[in-house]
């Protein structure tokens, strides 16, 4: 069993630092392209085997030492009552977006066992064929990253939708919040139950937050669900990325891990962070597209910032990106594993 990175989860010491990667199944791998021709990426999300499929793929090309499951964070906006899909080179499309009152009171608090079983599906499926091999990690959108999507109907640069409804209906917000944190916190229990052996919590674009509004209109949310999931003893890693403003204000919601972007080197993060958390990060995900020996010599770098003090698991800042080389990826992982300090 390769047990490194729930053992760095847990702070204890490992025999080399654990490594991977978000978004490591995707469009920067061939075999994943190649399945992508004949399925649309829900078909692969809703299909157990393929989803299986999927996953198992980049731990076939590379060392690495955990398993994420394919899914995304946007599957539960369906049974919430905002159906969506993944137009071509477009990103997200939320068909109707949700901006008064009335929309958000219309939304539903689904029941992951019924409305997400295919995902629960997969869990006990990619569990059953790792056989305790690698550990596998579930994962869901925080509240403010999941709302971001329904409010503003898709990508967004600005935010303003959802800033405006946050300041101008701060109760029917307060409402919005509650009933996506009710259903990610069910969502990432459930996914525990059916075997995930960690859970990432990813709040991709908290940091176009100030920390006021953070404290005020997000963190107890994120908090609420943090304490309810954490309970239930598997390590949980808190991710938001252009957060560090916010690195303590995460820290205080609540994780077992804490996720870093690269914008701070990540000894300076760690020390801000504290001794009571283990650190997850930090490589711009952009240099594995620089030469390898820049990739491999920069996640060197990140190396020597953590000095193999026990709590590192080694990522991106964010997640790989399809332009990605394949071999870049192989070296940093190899270069992760060989490390010493
Ligand atoms: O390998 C893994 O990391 C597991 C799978 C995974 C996906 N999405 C599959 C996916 C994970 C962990 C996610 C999380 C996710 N989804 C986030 C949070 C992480 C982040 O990147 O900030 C967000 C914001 C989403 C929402 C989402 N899904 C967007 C904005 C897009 C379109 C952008 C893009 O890259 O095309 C997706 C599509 C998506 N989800 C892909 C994958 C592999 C793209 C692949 C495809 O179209 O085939």
């Amino acid at each position: 069993m390769h047990d490194r990175f729930l053992r760095a989860c847990r702070r204890e010491p490992t025999d080399v630092t654990p490594v991977w990667f978000m978004r490591q199944a995707g469009r920067y791998m061939a075999e994943y392209r190649k399945l992508r021709e004949k399925h649309t990426l829900l078909e692969i999300c809703k299909t157990p085997e393929l989803a299986l499929e999927v996953t198992l793929q980049p731990l076939r090309a590379f060392e690495l030492d955990a398993a994420i499951l394919f899914a995304d964070i946007l599957l539960p906006l369906e049974p919430m009552g905002a159906p969506f899909e993944f137009a071509k080179g477009e990103g997200p499309i939320v068909h109707h977006p949700v901006r008064s009152r009335a929309d958000i009171e219309r939304l539903r608090v689904c029941d992951p066992h019924e409305d997400l079983s295919y995902v629960l599906e997969s869990v006990r499926l990619i569990r059953r064929e790792l056989d305790g091999k690698t550990p596998l990690i579930g994962f869901a959108g925080a509240p403010f990253t999941v709302a971001s999507y329904l409010v503003e109907g898709g990508k967004s640069s600005s935010y303003l939708h959802t800033k405006k409804l946050m300041w101008s209906e701060p109760e029917s917000w307060n409402l919005l919040m509650e009933k996506v944190s009710a259903v990610v916190a069910r969502f990432l229990r459930a996914q525990i139950e059916s075997g995930a052996q960690a859970v990432q919590l990813f709040d991709s674009w908290v940091g176009s937050l100030s920390i006021a509004d953070y404290q005020t209109h997000v963190q107890p949310h994120v908090r609420t669900i943090l304490q309810s999931v954490m309970g239930l003893g598997v390590p949980v890693i808190h991710f938001g990325t252009g957060t560090t403003h916010l690195l303590e204000a995460q820290r205080d919601a609540g994780g077992t891990v804490i996720g870093v972007d690269w914008r701070l080197p990540l000894d300076v993060a760690w020390a801000r962070i504290g001794n009571e958390h283990a650190v997850q990060g930090n490589l711009d995900p952009l240099l594995l597209c620089a030469p390898r020996d820049v990739a491999v010599a920069r996640a060197e770098r990140v190396l020597r910032e953590a000095a193999r003090r026990p709590g590192h698991i080694f990522n991106l800042g964010h997640g790989i990106v399809p332009e990605t080389p394949v071999d870049h990826v192989k070296a940093v992982v190899d270069a992760v594993h060989l490390f010493k300090a």
